[in-house]
């Protein structure tokens, strides 16, 4: 079924929008799954989140939902996954924690292309073993927004979200948030009860760290970058206008320090901040000294093997976003 965004439909706003919103969508869920079993790859992002809310409030343990820890995610991400939805929302909730096969691939692996290829690859490995193992599904759910649907229309990309699933596994797709602008999705969320730090999380790229830990991917450089990456978001989180998307590089170079009187080569730790609309050009905003400052003092008192802090001051273009 193509449900399309209706031409003139109001912009959902308000919780008493999203709460007319969630009731026609459960109405419309039941009757398209009925006692059918529907499986999600549920990232934690927004969209599969809120989706994952959406289906658990109209069918409830009928939907599977699989979350996949391929290793590069933020801390205490996979924690924070598993407690909303299995403990909170009662979500049938399977776990698979892929990180040593995840690094193992990527081991001496530098081009960022396929570092890419490898990551989005395995995912779609992991899921579909998965998907497998469960005999009954009939249905795939998926966080499709509106604007992926216009993107792809417009060959500007292709969604990534377009299912990739190996040809023995076809299921029937649903999609509840379909017609949804991003900002809608995050009314409807937190009208579902989902927690701000879900709702509100800033973008997140698929491949998660493995694009902040540029070059060859060790295992001791992605821990540093992963507790760095906490200490870059507690502190400019506390900012009163957070920016659009805040986070640390760890580059694979090493420059010289001292510890204990002796030389010692190190990392450095790279701040990224930026705002933006639309990701496509983006500006560095202001942030105060002092914090730059706290961060600095944190990361080098309580993060193994970095000795330098520095701030990417780049405006995209020339720089991306993104180190890779
Ligand atoms: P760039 O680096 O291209 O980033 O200026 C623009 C936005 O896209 C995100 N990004 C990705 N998202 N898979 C994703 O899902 C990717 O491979 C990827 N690369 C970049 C980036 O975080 C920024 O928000």
């Amino acid at each position: 079924m193509e449900f399309r965004r209706p031409d003139g439909m109001e912009r959902i706003t308000t919780k008493a929008l999203a709460e007319v919103y969630i009731e026609e969508q459960i109405a419309a869920l039941r009757e398209q799954v009925g006692d059918k079993k529907v499986l999600l790859a549920l990232s934690g992002g927004v969209d599969s989140s809120v989706t994952a809310a959406l289906l658990i409030r109209a069918i409830g343990r009928q939907l599977v939902c699989v979350h996949v820890n391929h290793g590069l995610l933020r801390k205490n991400e996979p924690e924070q996954v598993i407690h909303v939805f299995r403990e909170e929302m009662n979500a049938n909730l399977i776990y698979i924690d892929a990180t040593d096969r995840f690094l193992d691939k990527l081991a001496g692996v530098s081009d960022p292309e396929t570092k890419r290829k490898i990551i989005g690859g395995e995912f779609i490995e992991v899921f579909a073993e998965e998907a497998r193992k469960l005999d009954d599904i009939t249905f795939l759910a998926q966080g499709t927004i509106w604007p992926d649907i216009l993107e792809s229309e417009s060959g500007i990309k292709a969604h990534h979200n377009a299912g990739g699933l190996p040809e023995d596994l076809s299921f029937e797709l649903v999609e509840p948030v379909r017609i949804l602008y991003k900002d809608e999705v995050r009314v409807v969320g937190r009208a579902l009860g989902l927690p701000a730090a879900m709702v509100d999380r800033q973008p997140f790229p698929g491949p998660g760290l493995g694009v902040r830990c540029t070059g060859a991917i060790t295992r001791d450089r992605l821990e540093a970058l992963r507790e760095a990456d906490a200490i870059v978001r507690e502190e400019i989180g506390k900012l009163p206008a957070t920016p659009w998307q805040y986070f640390c590089v760890v580059p694979d170079i090493r420059s010289t320090g001292i510890k204990d009187g002796k030389r010692y080569m190190g990392w450095a730790v790279i701040i990224r901040a930026v705002n933006t609309v639309d990701a496509v050009t983006a500006t560095v905003p202001e942030i105060p000294f002092p914090v730059l400052c706290t961060m600095r003092d944190r990361i080098l008192a309580s993060v193994p093997g970095v000795n330098r802090v520095l701030w990417d001051l780049s405006e995209k273009p020339v720089a991306t976003i993104e180190w890779e």
